[in-house]
């Protein structure tokens, strides 16, 4: 689908756009003819040299100066914001019974913190603009739960809940707000728990209903439908990117 999205005229940032799904989606937009920004903690060694045509900001979404520095850099960088992709998010994988206090406020820290500082900046420039359009990156735990991840689903569920609300209130202003949530995608967040001995490939090629992972380009054309102009009576919803997952119910 990316392929057929027409962004032309479109000026969009990605935050956590400097690796796995946020990358995937940054340089999907630009071949559909969006000029793009990213918005990442850890921009690694020659990712300039790679992307020279993406506008590479350094930042962390759980400290609202550095994400309204972001936004402001960007904006000067692009000229305006047409869409904003809240993506960045980690992780939490391990028994309840040993999750403490800490690693639970780090991923509600930058898994919906991150989130709503995200969204509020872009709300607040796309209001005075005329409008704009918003995705969160959730999670398929976020609309069903697995065991072993509570701040995760907890976190993930926060982001689709926050793509409604808004979706609700900001309708008026001109302001879209979709939720994409991703089946497991190789990515290194993936490729992490993989390492940890948390994930099983196979069995989760098994457990989807298409018999495989999603991949970040599968995801990144569900972005760029998402935010083109061919999705615009779309608003506070769900967008499950999953090859069956949530929709499986049998044994
Ligand atoms: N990979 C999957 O299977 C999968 C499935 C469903 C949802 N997701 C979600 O997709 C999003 C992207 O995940 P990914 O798989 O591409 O992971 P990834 O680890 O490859 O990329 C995440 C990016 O976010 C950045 N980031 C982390 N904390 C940040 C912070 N505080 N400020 C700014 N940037 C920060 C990282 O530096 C990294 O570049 C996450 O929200 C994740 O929960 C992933």
């Amino acid at each position: 689908m990316s392929g057929q999205a027409n962004l032309e005229g479109q000026h969009v940032l990605v935050t956590g756009g400097c690796s796995g799904l946020g990358l995937a989606m940054a340089l999907a937009f630009r071949r559909a003819g969006a000029r793009v920004a990213v918005f990442d903690r850890t921009i690694p060694e020659g990712f300039a040299a790679a992307h020279p045509h993406l506008v590479l900001i350094a930042g962390d979404v759980t400290d609202p100066a550095s994400v309204h520095e972001g936004f402001a850099k960007a904006q000067a960088a692009l000229g305006r914001l047409d869409a904003v992709i809240a993506n960045a998010g980690v992780s939490q994988n391990k028994p309840t019974l040993d999750l403490d206090f800490e690693e639970w406020r780090r991923v509600m820290s930058i898994n919906l913190d991150g989130a709503f500082l995200t969204c509020h900046e872009a709300g607040r420039l796309m209001a005075a603009n005329g409008g704009g359009s918003i995705i969160l990156t959730a999670s398929m735990y976020g609309v069903v739960a697995a065991p072993e991840r509570l701040g995760y689903c907890v976190s993930k569920s926060g982001t689709v809940m926050m793509a409604k609300a808004l979706a609700i209130e900001w309708a008026k202003l001109g302001i879209r707000v979709n939720a994409i949530a991703p089946g497991y995608v190789r990515t290194p967040f993936v490729e992490e728990l993989v390492e940890l001995g948390r994930l099983d490939l196979e069995k989760l090629e098994k457990r989807t209903p298409m018999g495989r992972l999603i991949t970040p380009e599968e995801v990144a054309d569900a972005a760029c439908f998402l935010i083109s102009d061919a999705a615009r009576a779309i608003t506070g919803q769900v967008i499950g990117i999953d090859g069956g997952w949530t929709a499986y119910g049998y044994l």
